[in-house]
């Protein structure tokens, strides 16, 4: 019997918080709050399920555009995540990185984050990305900069470039899921996803569940991956 393809990382955009808000009469907040709850849950299923790396697209380096009091709550969300949940997922063997640029977020939640990946830093089960104040061309940006005043050979290569990205020892996503039905990527893993498989699915990301998690590394398995070789 052949063993089932799993992907060795799997990356969630996390949409439809609003969309599951607003269906409920619930300020957006309420969505966003509802979507940590089955975050928390993801992280155990996706263990469980044998996935490495897990990296969830939480704050776009777009998502500064909403109205004051969406971003506040956010970056309150994480603050309150770090705070209450890093010793549980600690318990699971799962170590937290954060991936996105630095700059705009509040002092002390930088400090948390750090505190974060510090204390958790040797767990080796699970990689737990949450990519905040993230934005694929950012990220390629950023990576040219630091690269150009390195004053490298040039030509330069792709691993010369790869070198510079937030996190360059995280393998590419081999599947990204996009919840709540839009069918694009918004700026995530941009380089990173030149040959990943996709998943979508129109439920809204506090609705999504096991079965839903299920269904997609399901669906992933049967798929044949040929980064631009030749069908088997
Ligand atoms: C997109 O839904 C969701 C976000 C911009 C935020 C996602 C954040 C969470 C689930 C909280 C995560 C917390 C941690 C600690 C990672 P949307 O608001 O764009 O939904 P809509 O398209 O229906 O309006």
């Amino acid at each position: 019997m052949t063993e089932k393809k799993i992907p060795t990382h799997l990356a969630i955009i996390l949409d439809g918080n609003g969309r599951w808000a607003k269906k409920r009469n619930l300020p957006r907040l309420m969505g966003h709050r509802a979507g940590l709850r089955k975050l928390e849950d993801m992280v155990r299923l996706v263990k469980r399920e044998g996935i490495r790396y897990f990296s969830v697209y939480a704050f776009s380096t777009e998502n500064w555009n909403r109205p004051q009091m969406e971003v506040t709550g956010l970056m309150s969300l994480f603050r309150y995540y770090i705070r209450r949940k890093v010793d549980e997922i600690k318990s699971e063997g799962a170590r937290i990185r954060f991936c996105g640029r630095k700059d705009r977020l509040p002092e002390d939640l930088l400090a948390q984050m750090k505190w974060a990946e510090d204390y958790t830093k040797d767990e080796k089960i699970l990689d737990f990305i949450l990519c905040i104040n993230y934005g694929g061309r950012a990220e390629i940006i950023d990576a040219v900069n630091k690269l150009i005043a390195e004053n490298p050979q040039t030509p330069v290569t792709e691993q010369d470039l790869r070198k510079h990205f937030y996190l360059p020892d995280v393998p590419d996503p081999d599947l990204i899921i996009r919840t709540s039905g839009e069918l694009r990527l918004s700026n995530f893993w941009l380089w990173e996803s030149a040959y990943s498989e996709y998943y979508f699915t129109d439920i809204h990301w506090p609705d999504f569940d096991e079965a839903e998690l299920k269904r997609a590394l399901e669906n992933y398995a049967g798929r044949e991956r040929r980064y631009g070789g030749l069908k088997s």
